[in-house]
């Protein structure tokens, strides 16, 4: 008989509203991924992110930045869900090296631009589309990378583009920005934990 593969566990990191972790988990619910979403790490406790995974009986661990930069909190909450993939998907904080080299090639972001532009520290969420329109630029976009031990570098895996028109604001690019999110990068989470071994 075929056995079905054996799930391999996610951990996604959020600090905000979760809009991402939530199509991500919604995705592999419905295409019967053998990747599970089986933990939300966030660092605030009030974040939409939070509200999201109770909706959808996915646990959470709020963490302060201390807990995450202890290895033993941090890699024991990790391990206590067998986690063996992480996504970061609006996570504001830096990722401690322990973590980067424990998860090295296991551990993607998602950046609202398209890379090398308009990365770095501080720039995130609607910072960057307010970067974008102060620059003139005529198109932006959404960049998945693997992570390294620098903001925002790291391999590439994945860009999509959109135009950005002179009637456009910080808030019409965001949107523009979500419905890219929405439409790539669920799939583009499959590929990069997949062949599954
Ligand atoms: C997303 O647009 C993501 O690309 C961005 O934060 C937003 C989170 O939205 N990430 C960064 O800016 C990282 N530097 P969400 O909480 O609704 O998923």
């Amino acid at each position: 008989m075929i056995q079905p593969p054996a799930s391999k566990n996610i951990a996604i990191f959020a600090s905000g509203n979760g809009s991402n972790a939530e199509n991500i988990i919604a995705h592999l619910r419905a295409t019967g991924s053998p990747l599970n979403v089986a933990l939300i790490v966030t660092n605030r406790a009030d974040a939409g992110v939070v509200q999201r995974a109770a909706r959808l009986g996915v646990p959470v661990a709020v963490l302060t930045r201390r807990d995450i930069n202890d290895p033993a909190t941090m890699l024991g909450v990790l391990e206590a869900q067998d986690i063996e993939f992480i996504v970061l998907a609006g996570f504001l904080l830096m990722i401690p090296p322990f973590l980067v080299d424990r998860f090295e090639g296991r551990m993607i972001n998602i950046h609202p631009s398209l890379l090398p532009r308009h990365g770095g520290k501080g720039m995130f969420g609607r910072h960057v589309h307010e970067a974008v329109i102060a620059a003139g630029d005529r198109e932006t976009g959404i960049t998945v990378h693997r992570v390294s031990h620098h903001y925002d570098s790291g391999a590439v895996i994945f860009q999509a583009r959109v135009p950005v028109d002179s009637t456009d604001t910080p808030a019409t690019v965001e949107a523009k920005i979500h419905a890219l999110e929405r439409e790539h990068f669920p799939r583009v989470v499959c590929e990069a934990f997949s062949p599954i071994p």
